[in-house]
């Protein structure tokens, strides 16, 4: 939620910012600003309702000159999205401005405090409050901008990625961070502040990430300095990020959202490279190397994670019960984390996310930390929060995801839980080595066959274009496939905004049956595996109704062919891997129908791809 940028250098500060606020732009995009400390000495700050792009249109005759700068996309919490309440905000004296992602939990109480005293808000947001406490801190205690803001930070309750500009100090930006991302590029007599490092690579790939409480100090020609709320200073690892900016860029595709369903086949060979070994019919993945103690055998398991993750998360119950015999718990992190759960140091949390940032899901990991469990990770985005808030972990490997829509993370899941489930289960002696061999060599040849499979593109394009009528869509999976008709429903009502649910298969009858009608069209994964008859059922009590069925199916099927109204084949595989093939259509499906009916698939409304808030 929110992108955060800043500059301080010998460039030009505005076009780094602006550039740095179209790659975080999948962080929020509802409304757009900028300070700039400019050649004249002011300080200028340009905000407005909209994208990026409607912020360039409206700088495009004003003074951006300077080299010292902060810049902010925004995803509205507090206060609708207008060009008020855009961020950058100013404090009252005029002197400082500030940008902010996170939620001040008690700026209530503060801005009462703050009007009291007779200071006048001008937003509705929760990040005037902070700038205003800080000029007040400054000028009743007469203290200089650093230890001001670690005065007000120790009032400030919630979380928050901060970056301050002060216009009597043009060779100064304050940074701290409190359970929102921040990342300081250091270049040569130059820094770079970004949410994420991909404002950033361009420029440097030495990045400090900073951690909880952290607040940087940058000033020209000297050396980052990292203190606390107390002055003391901390050691910061400065790293050298592996990214590159094709990784960043759409790279000939119309959305990003196409580019990574196409990546998919890459991404798993990525995930899968120096983890597999097909030949040694062997899987290492160091996280259960280092830490067998703990992970060969717990009491029990329990997933936590939101939305896509938390599907994957399902997936991964069915693996390691099936291969490990442990079991497994999925709860969503957001109930998770305000539950009284009973925990103790034999249970191992497994945390899914792909942005490694989700407010909730980090929020379970310290609860659970504090019961005693042992944590492990499953996230993306490299040096995110969630990896260094974990015991051990693996990541998933597969770039840089951008469409807010989740598509090659949740596959990238799946490879992960899937390997960690075999390679726990042969540990454990729970799984039988003709099948363990089995599934290893069928899961190396996942990526051939998602290939083959995208090869579908123009023929599910050609479905999608009947199904944009449509208000309301079932998706119905059974066993492994369950998951991904909940995965399938949420994609499309996240990009097309159509609503849609996903069920088991067999609980259509308890319910949902109600609904359908030739107006509702039913997506079935019905390939064959040992539930296949049961699903046959289903589709003929579908088909009975009137409804239009689309059918994904396995390779060569006639039968389902001959009742479903549109099919898609799917490669043969394993039963357990299927979920790795049947999503791709999905995906596919809905990235059609929302580009037919003319929706904005990389940045739906509403949506953040950084869920950094409850
Ligand atoms: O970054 P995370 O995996 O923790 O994010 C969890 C959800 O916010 C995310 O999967 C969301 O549901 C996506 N928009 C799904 O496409």
């Amino acid at each position: 939620m929110c992108g955060i940028v800043g500059y301080l250098g010998k460039r030009a500060a505005y076009p780094v910012l602006v550039k740095g606020l179209k790659r975080l732009e999948y962080r929020g995009y509802d409304s757009a600003g900028v300070a700039l400390l400019t050649e004249s000495g002011d300080l200028k700050v340009y905000k407005t309702k909209g994208k990026v792009a409607d912020l360039e249109n409206y700088v495009s005759d004003k003074d951006v000159s300077g080299c010292v700068g902060i810049a902010h996309t925004r995803w509205a919490t507090h206060g609708e999205p207008n060009s008020t309440n855009a961020h950058p905000h100013i404090s009252y004296s005029g002197n400082l401005a500030i940008i902010h992602n996170g939620i001040i939990e008690n700026y209530a109480v503060l801005k009462k405090q703050l009007q009291e005293k007779g200071i006048e808000f001008k937003s509705n947001t929760d990040t005037e409050v902070i700038v205003h406490l800080i000029e007040y801190i400054r000028t009743k205690k007469n203290l200089d901008l650093l230890s001001s803001v670690q005065l007000a930070l120790r009032t400030v309750i919630g979380a928050y990625a901060i970056a301050i500009l002060d216009k009597n100090d043009p060779d100064q930006i304050i940074a701290a961070r409190k359970s929102s991302p921040l990342v300081v590029g250091i270049g040569e007599d130059e820094f770079f502040l970004g949410s994420d490092a991909s404002p950033i690579i361009e420029y440097t790939d030495k990045m400090v990430y900073l951690d909880d409480k952290d607040i940087a100090v940058i000033r020209r020609n000297e050396e980052l300095e990292v203190v606390d709320f107390k002055n003391t200073k901390i050691d910061h690892d400065v790293q050298k990020v592996d990214l590159n900016l094709a990784q960043i860029e759409k790279g000939g595709f119309p959305h990003f959202m196409l580019k990574e369903i196409f990546e998919q086949p890459d991404c798993l060979l990525d995930c899968m490279r120096g983890r597999i070994n097909v030949e040694g019919n062997n899987i290492t993945l160091s996280a259960i190397i280092d830490n067998r103690k703990h992970l060969i055998n717990p009491r029990r398991i329990i997933i936590v994670a939101c939305g896509t993750s938390w599907h994957a998360g399902l997936i991964g119950k069915q693996l390691i019960e099936d291969f490990c015999q442990i079991p497994v718990e999925v709860e969503y992190a957001s109930e998770f984390r305000y539950s009284n759960p009973v925990i103790n140091n034999q249970d191992v949390i497994i945390a899914i996310s792909q942005s490694g940032e989700t407010a909730d899901t980090l929020a379970a990991i310290e609860l659970a930390k504090k019961k005693g469990a042992f944590i492990y990770g499953i996230c993306n985005a490299i040096g995110s929060s969630i990896p260094r808030a974990t015991h051990t972990g693996s990541y998933i490997h597969v770039g840089p995801e951008i469409g807010v829509a989740s598509t090659k993370a949740f596959t990238g899941q799946v490879t992960v839980l899937t390997m960690l489930a075999l390679a726990l289960g042969k540990e454990r002696g729970t799984i039988s080595n003709d099948r363990y061999t089995k599934i290893i060599s069928e899961l190396s040849l996942i990526p051939e066959k998602m290939k083959e499979l995208l090869k579908q593109g123009e023929e599910i394009k050609d479905i999608s274009r009947i199904f944009t009528y449509a208000h309301n869509f079932l998706y119905l999976g059974r066993g492994y496939n369950y998951p991904v008709a909940l995965e399938g429903a949420l994609k499309l009502k996240e990009i097309s905004y159509i609503h849609a649910e996903g069920y088991p298969a067999a609980e259509m009858k308890h319910g949902p049956i109600a609904l359908i009608d030739e107006e509702m069209p039913v997506v079935v994964v019905a390939t064959k595996n040992v539930l296949y008859e049961k699903v046959i059922s289903n589709i003929q009590e579908i088909k009975a109704r009137q409804a239009r069925v689309i059918a994904i199916v396995s390779e060569g099927d006639d039968t389902v062919r001959k009742l479903a109204d549109s099919v898609i084949e799917l490669p043969q595989t394993e039963e357990c891997l299927e979920p790795l093939l049947a999503s791709i259509p999905l995906q596919m499906l809905a990235y059609y129908i929302a580009v037919a009916k003319g929706k904005d698939v990389d940045q739906p409304r509403n949506l953040a791809k950084s869920v950094t808030v409850e």
